[in-house]
């Protein structure tokens, strides 16, 4: 038997559940001349979410992490690429001849891997142009290509005005639909949320929540009866409530639970306990070095939100250090809001909670 739950990387089939609306919901944008905006905290599922969509809806796609993206030649690099992937080079070669930058393109023998590099660009705004209207070029109204743009706040930064020049681009465009995907919540509202922004009101803008609870037990109750026999129901139940459904979490608890039931053959009583101080053992070193980075204020109110209770009825605490402390962690991703503020990470949070007194 093979461990059933799947963490830290893409997933999809048996692997993926729920996400019925949202996937109807971006399946319509698709299918419409719009675009789609698409926000959460890390690892709630955007991009396993929008590469199921995608490949569903069977039209074209190029990805692109802004991540790997550090200047506009690399942009442009990775358009190109993504480009050649779907139509042979020996028949869109010449739309490279109107290129204001001239890419240098070098293909291996076996014609396998593609570098694409570009002269350092005098004129930034021509290449992105440039490499942005290929894609539009080579699209097709009936077949439309999807410009996947992944941690797109990270683009912004690269240059000033950039989110300006690459609206007036794309605006015009007709034939191609983008995907934004963001986990910086605080800047992806600044890009698409803010009237003085470029990209103010841009596409339709998603949220994606946890998985709701109903289905998620039903995820993991079916995977884990297989190797605990008795109790998994109420197994199920204290593992959600141990993560609060975030998928991500939930799937890395269920497959360590699975893996000690099935190989190890810990009694069902002591999976749970057993298998959340695995995990938190191996992020030992991990915790205590993010606990050293915090000052003081920020140490306090991590403490108060793990003992899950109000950091802002802590009269200790004036309202605007709350306030700035709440923020900057929620953009490091160390705190995240649905219907409260919560510790982003349940396995840390038990950790603060024993360790620190
Ligand atoms: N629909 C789902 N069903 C079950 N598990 C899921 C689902 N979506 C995500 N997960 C779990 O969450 C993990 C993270 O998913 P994914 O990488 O798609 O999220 P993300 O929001 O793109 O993350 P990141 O912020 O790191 O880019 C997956 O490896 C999986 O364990
Ligand atoms: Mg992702």
């Amino acid at each position: 038997m093979k461990n059933p739950f799947k963490f830290g990387t893409l997933v999809d089939n048996q692997y993926f559940t729920d996400r019925i609306e949202e996937l109807e919901q971006i399946n319509r944008i698709l299918n419409s001349p719009n675009h789609l905006i698409l926000i959460s905290p890390r690892r709630f599922g955007k991009s396993s979410l929008v590469k199921k969509a995608v490949t569903e809806s069977k039209h074209p796609y190029i990805s692109i992490n802004m991540q790997q993206v550090t200047c506009i030649e690399d942009l442009a690099s990775l358009l190109l690429k993504g480009v050649f992937r779907l139509h042979p080079w020996e028949k869109i070669k010449h739309l490279l001849a109107n290129f204001r930058v001239m890419p240098t393109v070098s293909i291996t023998p076996l014609g396998d891997n593609m570098e694409i590099g570009f002269q350092t660009a005098s004129n930034i705004s021509a290449l992105l142009e440039d490499a942005l209207s290929l894609v539009e070029k080579v699209s097709d109204e009936d077949n439309r290509i999807i410009v996947i743009f992944d941690e797109f706040q990270e683009f912004i930064e690269i240059e000033k005005d950039i989110d300006k020049k690459m609206r007036s681009i794309i605006q015009e465009q007709s034939k191609v639909n983008y995907i934004f995907l963001g986990s910086e919540e605080s800047m992806m509202s600044d890009i698409f949320e803010r009237k003085k922004s470029p990209f103010y009101h841009f596409g339709q803008l998603m949220r994606l929540k946890k998985i709701p609870y109903n289905d998620f037990h039903k995820y993991v109750n079916d995977r884990i009866k297989d190797v605990v026999t008795d109790n998994h129901d109420k197994l199920t139940e204290e593992i959600l409530s141990f993560t609060s459904c975030h998928p991500y979490y939930t799937q890395q608890l269920a497959a360590t639970i699975w893996d000690n039931a099935y190989y190890k053959k810990i009694k069902s009583e002591d999976l749970l306990t057993t298998s959340i101080n695995q995990i938190i053992q191996s992020h030992d070193l991990d915790f205590e070095r993010i606990w050293m980075s915090f000052n003081n204020t920020d140490k306090k109110i991590v403490r108060i939100l793990s003992k899950e209770e109000k950091p802002y009825e802590n009269k200790m605490l004036p309202t605007s250090t709350v306030y700035s402390s709440i923020r900057k962690m929620m953009k490091k991703g160390f705190l995240i809001k649905e219907d409260k503020y919560e510790v982003e990470d349940p396995f840390f949070r038990k950790w603060i909670c024993e360790r620190i007194p």
